[in-house]
């Protein structure tokens, strides 16, 4: 009954410890494709062909069910792999859709017309290729009317995260966030749009003040899933053991997959 983490490098981690400890009886694969991160400067079509590999891979280890924990795989593939690509016997989902639920007080599956939400200014933090793709703004426009959202393409920062360099992480959380804030000053609700970002939640809470929300995925993506295993448990998979698979090289990400969520996590070749 296992169930699929993908995402190209350890950003997902922080999405599979949320739903690891909402739901503790679920065994999780996690898939890191470390050796072509960062996907956040790759065109859509080379995120598509990499997405699919480690779906598959999920797959091939009894989970018919994968979150793409990865905003970029989900700005950039995940609606192409589901219109041509998804099986009907399996599923794959995105972590875009909780969030915005979220910003916009919305309950799961209310398609009920786009309205007024309290938000009115949004800061939007992501990849490159995420802020390219605009869908982050296109499932917005489906949910509230009247919401401006800047978007700061945070360059650099995921391959610092990936390579552990904290002091060059922290200086360029500090920069996105003053460029963005030279164009919208006074943002209510700020957005981690890439599921590495919350490993630096507190710089960029610091940086944007005390006055700005800032939503991270992690808690409302487990909440959303144990909506959906509640509603689908025939989606949990035939696998039965938890574990950690990487195309990189595994004693380098599991050291720091290990430093990253202060437990001891080894990963395997897949
Ligand atoms: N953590 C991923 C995301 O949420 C991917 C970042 C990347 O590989 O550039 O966008």
């Amino acid at each position: 009954m296992a169930v699929g983490i993908f995402d190209s490098g350890l950003g997902g981690l922080t999405v599979l410890d949320a739903v690891s400890r909402r739901l503790p009886d679920v065994p999780f694969v996690y898939f890191g494709d470390n050796a072509n991160a960062p996907y956040g400067v790759r065109d859509a079509e080379d995120i598509f062909a990499l997405t699919i590999q480690g779906v598959e891979r999920l797959w091939s280890a009894g989970c018919d069910l994968v979150i793409l924990a990865c905003n970029t795989a989900s700005a950039a593939a995940l609606r192409r792999m589901q219109e041509t690509w998804v099986p009907k016997e399996k599923r794959v989902l995105g972590v875009f859709v909780p969030l915005i639920e979220a910003l916009t007080e919305r309950q799961w599956g209310d398609n009920s017309p786009p309205r007024e939400v309290a938000v009115k200014h949004v800061a939007l933090f992501a990849t490159p290729a995420t802020v390219a793709s605009r869908a982050f703004q296109r499932e917005l426009a489906f949910r509230a009317v009247g919401v401006d959202v800047e978007a700061q393409p945070c360059g650099g920062l995921v391959d610092a995260i990936e390579a552990g360099d904290e002091i060059l992480a922290e200086a360029l959380v500090r920069s996105h966030v003053e460029a963005l804030l030279r164009r919208m000053p006074h943002p209510e609700a700020a957005i981690l749009g890439c599921t590495h970002y919350p490993l630096m939640e507190s710089t960029f809470q610091q940086s944007l003040g005390p006055g700005v929300t800032v939503y991270s995925q992690a808690e409302l993506v487990a909440e959303s899933l144990a909506h959906y295993l509640d509603r689908h448990p025939d989606m949990l998979g035939g696998g039965t053991a938890p574990g950690f698979l990487t195309t990189g090289d595994a004693q380098r990400v599991s050291d720091k997959a290990t430093q990253f969520l202060r437990r001891r996590i080894a990963f395997q070749s897949a």
